[in-house]
């Protein structure tokens, strides 16, 4: 999208002064584009605006946004540019495509100990090594809900990559979360984060811990999806707009409504079940070994990968 009009900021549009600014700022609508994009009532609600002030702010920001359309061919060259993270082992690369894409949220769903948090640590590493070899030469932002973060190992898996794993945890950003209301705002604060330390992953391990233990009970599920689905929806935005992974995990529970077959299905409905761009399904096998299914793709078939967690890390 492209600016007109000597309209180049929040602060240049009718009605909004520089507190109103901040204040927009504040909530993650930093550029004119996110205020065009939102809903006059949602500014008058944020800013204490008028609402017939805040729809000519809205108006406005909607003057000066012109959407530039591509061809097809334009989004496909595109698409072959995105890039990829390797996972460590090449079975599930090729499951994948190549690795874990950019501009996209990937989610890991299984029971415990079947390796969600041993690959987004993986993925930690793997952002970091440069492009062509496997990563992105990024940094990373590592939301942990469940305090299972664990530096000693990503300097096992680091070191293991030849890298110098001071340096390698020094480029993870790490916030653990106790509460929702602190995960979201991770989230919606992460912008100039991500800008100024070229963030190129963000791993959110478990996305619905804490969504699950705070709403509890039917009355608060609504509320509960409601809350999730803007988070979620702000975690899409930021993969797109700077063009970064997102690696959520995720737990299960049995649905009932499955009499045959494997009833493991992951938690969060159809919230998260819209908002992943591609579900793996990871489960025990013997010993170090893990299946991985990819279950939802929008290119690749489903299919089902081997992988081992070593003391090195994920590989064949
Ligand atoms: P929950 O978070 O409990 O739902 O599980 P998870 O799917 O995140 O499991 P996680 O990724 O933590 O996998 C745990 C398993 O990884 C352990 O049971 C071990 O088998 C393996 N693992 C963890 N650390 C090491 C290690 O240092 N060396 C080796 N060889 N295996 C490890
Ligand atoms: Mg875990």
């Amino acid at each position: 999208m492209a600016k007109e009009k000597g309209i180049h900021g929040v602060e240049d549009l009718p009605g909004i002064g520089p507190a109103t600014a901040d204040k927009l700022k504040e909530k993650g609508y930093d550029d004119i584009e996110k205020i065009a994009a939102a809903s006059p009532y949602e500014i008058a609600e944020l800013t204490g605006m008028s609402s017939e002030a805040a729809k000519k702010a809205v108006e406005a920001a909607r003057q000066a946004t012109t959407v530039d359309f591509t061809t097809g061919y334009d989004a496909y060259e595109k698409r072959k540019a995105l890039g990829k993270i390797n996972t460590g082992s090449e079975a599930l690369d090729e499951l994948l495509g190549g690795g874990v894409e950019t501009s996209a949220i990937t989610e890991a769903y299984g029971k415990f100990a079947s390796g969600k948090t041993q690959l987004g640590f993986q993925l930690c590493v793997n952002v970091q090594l440069p492009v062509g070899k496997g990563g992105l030469d990024g940094s990373i932002l590592f939301l942990d809900t469940e305090g299972t973060f664990r530096p000693e190992r990503i300097e096992s898996i680091a070191k293991a990559a030849g890298m110098d794993p001071k340096d390698a945890l020094s480029r993870i950003y790490f916030v653990r979360a106790l509460t929702t209301s602190q995960q979201i705002l991770t989230i919606e604060r992460a912008d100039k984060l991500i800008r100024e330390n070229n963030i190129k992953l963000i791993v959110v391990d478990s996305m619905m811990a804490l969504f699950r233990s705070e709403f509890m009970g039917r009355g608060a599920l609504g509320e509960r999806q409601q809350k999730l689905n803007s988070h979620i929806h702000k975690l899409q935005m930021l993969a797109d707009t700077y063009g970064l992974a997102v690696y959520i995990t995720n737990q299960v529970m049995d649905n009932p409504a499955i009499l045959f077959g494997d009833p493991t299905t992951p938690v969060g409905g159809n919230v998260i079940a819209h908002a992943a761009t591609t579900r793996l399904y990871m489960r025990k096998s013997k010993e170090e070994k893990r299946i991985v299914r990819l279950v939802d793709s929008p290119n690749m078939p489903e299919g089902e990968a081997v992988i081992k967690i070593t003391a090195n890390g994920i590989k064949d």
